[in-house]
């Protein structure tokens, strides 16, 4: 997208970021449905083991987290954002959770905009924190973005961003994709930090998670349809404009995020992202084999509250958590892979599909 300044001297991308976080805050972008309704993990009557001892601990890129609640990338670029990331990140800090930050490109184009994400360190100094760059910033930049993206906030690894689907429903979005798998590619080559690519809404497929783990990606975060919509907030940001009609007409295009899940599952580290509302859509999640959970809508409003406010929303999740797995007879989150789970409706659907057609085809 081409960049301008609007009247306060502020670029285009910085401007964008603010209606962003304001349109998603008043709600109603929510699009199509995650499947997590179509999950039901399989009770266990005699669970043998004790609800306080459950234990929510997971290793994830080789760092400890307390809980694979993952704070997923959200925000930063605008002076209003300074206050949301502070009270993310203390949070995460905290409750010993990961946090990725919202795209960096505001900040990278005017360094004045830096302090939205460099106080994300400060508050979270040992966190395991994401830094965040979309896939045709490092097409158009390389590596140089990518590594002053990592440094501005001590990051502990890079989160490329993929989002076609938003930029294609805005008549002057970025509509040339041509080159992004092969700049993943030479960027993955000898990076300093882990690289995961990342789906913002429209989920990943296997054959395209083939290819990520060929480029060289270390984990990837499958943003599943059925949460937060791009379309559809590109829609409510220019009302009556070729982008609100495109984003009504596109609000439920993509892969739900059960059925990417169970295609990307077991194919290396995933982060599960996209609709997840619960605890117990955590726990639904990890039994399907997602090593970490990824939310960002959910925390929005406690964010844009207080630091308080974001822990007494992560506990309450993690409180579920803790349930579901005692009630699956699952202590630890690994044993929570071993608990079957029953699938329904569209979902089943989906997924059968998928089993008829031969890898690759
Ligand atoms: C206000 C807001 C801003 C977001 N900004 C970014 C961003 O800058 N970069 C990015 O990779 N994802 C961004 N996302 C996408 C989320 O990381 C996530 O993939 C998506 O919202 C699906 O999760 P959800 O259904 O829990 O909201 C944003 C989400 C929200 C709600």
């Amino acid at each position: 997208m081409k960049e301008g300044r609007d009247m306060k001297g502020r670029t285009s991308t910085s401007s964008r970021k603010l209606d962003h976080l304001r349109i998603c805050a008043e709600g109603g972008v929510e699009a199509g449905s995650p499947g997590f309704s179509d999950v039901r993990l399989v009770h266990a009557a005699l669970p043998e083991c004790s609800l306080p001892a459950i234990e929510t601990e997971v290793r994830f890129l080789g760092h400890r987290l307390a809980s694979p609640l993952f704070i997923a990338a959200m925000t930063g670029g605008h002076p209003e954002a300074l206050p949301v990331n502070r009270h993310l990140a203390a949070a995460a800090e905290r409750a010993g959770i990961g946090m990725g930050v919202g795209s960096q490109r505001a900040a990278l184009e005017d360094p004045d905009l830096e302090d939205s994400f460099t106080v994300v360190r400060e508050a979270a100094p040992t966190a395991f924190l994401c830094a965040n760059l979309g896939v045709v910033q490092l097409k158009e930049h390389g590596i140089e973005w990518a590594e002053r993206a990592v440094e501005m906030i001590d990051a502990d690894a890079l989160c490329i961003h993929a989002n076609f689907l938003q930029e294609a429903v805005m008549p002057e979005g970025d509509h040339d994709a041509r080159g992004c798998l092969g700049a993943l590619a030479t960027l993955c080559r000898d990076f300093p930090v882990p690289v995961i690519l990342k789906e913002t809404g429209a989920g990943i497929s296997r054959e395209v998670a083939a290819r990520l783990w060929a480029a060289g990606v270390s984990a990837i975060d499958l943003g599943g349809l059925g949460g937060t919509s791009w379309a559809k907030v590109e829609g409510i940001r220019s009302p009556g404009s070729p982008a609100a009609a495109m984003g009504e007409r596109f609000a439920d295009w993509g892969i739900p995020t059960v059925v990417s899940l169970r295609e990307v599952a077991g194919t290396g580290p995933v982060i599960a992202t996209g609709g997840v509302r619960s605890g117990l859509d955590m726990a639904r999640a990890l039994a399907l084999g997602a090593d970490l959970c990824g939310m960002a809508l959910p925390l929005l409003a406690p964010a844009m509250e207080s630091e308080d406010a974001v822990i007494r929303a992560i506990d309450g999740y993690n409180r579920e958590l803790a349930i579901a797995m005692f009630l699956s007879g699952a202590r630890t989150v690994k044993s929570m892979r071993n608990v079957r789970t029953w699938i329904t409706g569209t979902t089943r659907q989906m997924i059968r599909k998928k089993q008829e057609i031969p890898y690759g085809g």
